[in-house]
């Protein structure tokens, strides 16, 4: 019983954390019901990975279709990514962010108790920090206070598995609180492929810099940070699926509920961001500074301790690696998936 269920393992953090689980020697089975995903990138994964992968199409809110690959293949573990993440929408749309969300890991644990599995690592945030908490966020701090549904979501289950690890003794649950991953992997065959116009910014960045978008809005420089733009906890998508190994060693031995911080305790401002994309890249990044946007904080980041002591884990990559990964990626599938896709070749180096 070694094999691990990811749901959303299609997606971009969750296609990144396949990657290191075969890495880890661990056999891998994928749920994912293709919302923000595309079937190449199963093909991709199934082409980089030194152990075996299975995907099973399907929706975390059906308890058939769990039933069915919990049953099919011996998980042991659970890392659970499914979810929809965008937080503008999230205010357009809450019944959905809650049903896929909230219902979605309910449905997911109640399949995991029939099937006896104890192990779940869940995609949690920084944002259940809520808008008032001061910096750096630490683990201790209370959560809540969040400002959109997507953010109530992600805090909701964390209380919900708090309360389900204290009724069933033999459960372990980490609950890893992301800040802001961004890069690719070095392959080049892995990336972020937003659809439509991307909400985060280096997506937009990355978009800009292979001329699909004119230029960047640069939301707001009167904040009271260094240069007056907003200040961020940027981390290594390749960084923070290592951390998702360590976490699984973490639940497979010991037990209860606890949640840690993945993230590399710096802060880098939107302007330090597109300089440092400039230097990677060699290409020129055209901005004007905008209206700030609406639900933005000045700038938060992560206090990492916990997660280093706990789980051995902290970041090794930096700014510069995440800088030219996201540049790998997007120069060679500016189209995202839907680009080159059958075409695409390992890096056996790198996979
Ligand atoms: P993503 O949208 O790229 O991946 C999510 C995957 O889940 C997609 O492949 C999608 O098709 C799938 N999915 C969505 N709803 C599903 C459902 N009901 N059943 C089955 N599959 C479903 O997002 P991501 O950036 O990889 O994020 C993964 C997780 O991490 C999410 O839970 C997200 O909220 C959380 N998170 C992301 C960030 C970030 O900056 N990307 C930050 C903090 C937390
Ligand atoms: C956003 C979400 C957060 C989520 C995270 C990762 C909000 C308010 N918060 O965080 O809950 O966990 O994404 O998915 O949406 N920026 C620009 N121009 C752009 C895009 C962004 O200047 O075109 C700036 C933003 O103002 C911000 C920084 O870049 O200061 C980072 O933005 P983004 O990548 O969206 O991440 P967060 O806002 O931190």
């Amino acid at each position: 019983m070694s094999t691990v269920l990811v749901t959303g393992g299609l997606g971009y953090i969750g296609s990144h954390i396949v990657i290191e689980l075969g890495l880890a020697g661990m056999d891998v089975v994928i749920l994912d019901n293709l919302a923000n995903s595309a079937i190449d990138v199963f093909y991709r994964l199934k082409s980089m990975a030194r152990k075996d992968i299975e995907f099973y199409q399907g929706d975390v809110r059906d308890s058939k279709i769990l039933n069915v690959v919990l049953s099919e293949q011996s998980v042991s573990s659970v890392i659970h990514c499914a979810g929809l993440k965008a937080v503008g929408e999230s205010s357009l749309k809450p019944v959905e962010y809650y049903q896929n969300n909230v219902a979605g890991s309910l449905v997911l644990i109640d399949a995991m108790r029939e099937a006896g599995i104890q192990n779940l690592v869940f995609s949690s945030s920084a944002t259940v920090y809520g808008i008032d908490a001061p910096v750096p966020y630490v683990e201790t701090l209370p959560t809540g206070g969040t400002s959109n549904p997507y953010g109530t979501s992600k805090w909701m289950v964390e209380q919900i598995l708090k309360d389900a690890a204290n009724a069933a003794p033999k459960l372990s649950i980490a609950s890893l609180r992301y800040f802001n991953p961004i890069g690719a992997h070095p392959s080049g065959l892995i990336g972020e492929d937003p659809q439509g116009i991307p909400n985060n910014l280096l997506p937009y960045i990355a978009q800009v810099a292979v001329g699909k978008r004119a230029e960047l809005s640069v939301f707001g420089d009167d904040y009271p940070t260094a240069d007056g733009t907003c200040e961020r906890d940027y981390l290594h998508v390749v960084d923070l699926a290592r951390g998702h190994v360590k976490a699984l060693d973490w639940v497979k031995n010991n037990t209860g509920a606890e949640a840690f911080n993945l993230g590399t305790g710096k802060a880098t401002s939107v302007l330090e961001i597109i300089q440092a994309f400039e230097e990677a890249s060699g290409v020129k990044i055209p901005y004007s500074i905008a209206p700030r946007r609406p639900g933005d904080l000045p700038a938060f980041w992560a206090d990492a301790t916990k997660a280093e002591k706990l789980l051995g884990w902290n970041a090794e990559l930096g700014l510069e690696e995440m800088m030219a990964d996201t540049w790998r990626w997007q120069s060679q599938n500016p189209n995202g998936y839907r680009s080159n896709a059958k075409e695409a070749q390992p890096d056996s180096s790198v996979a």
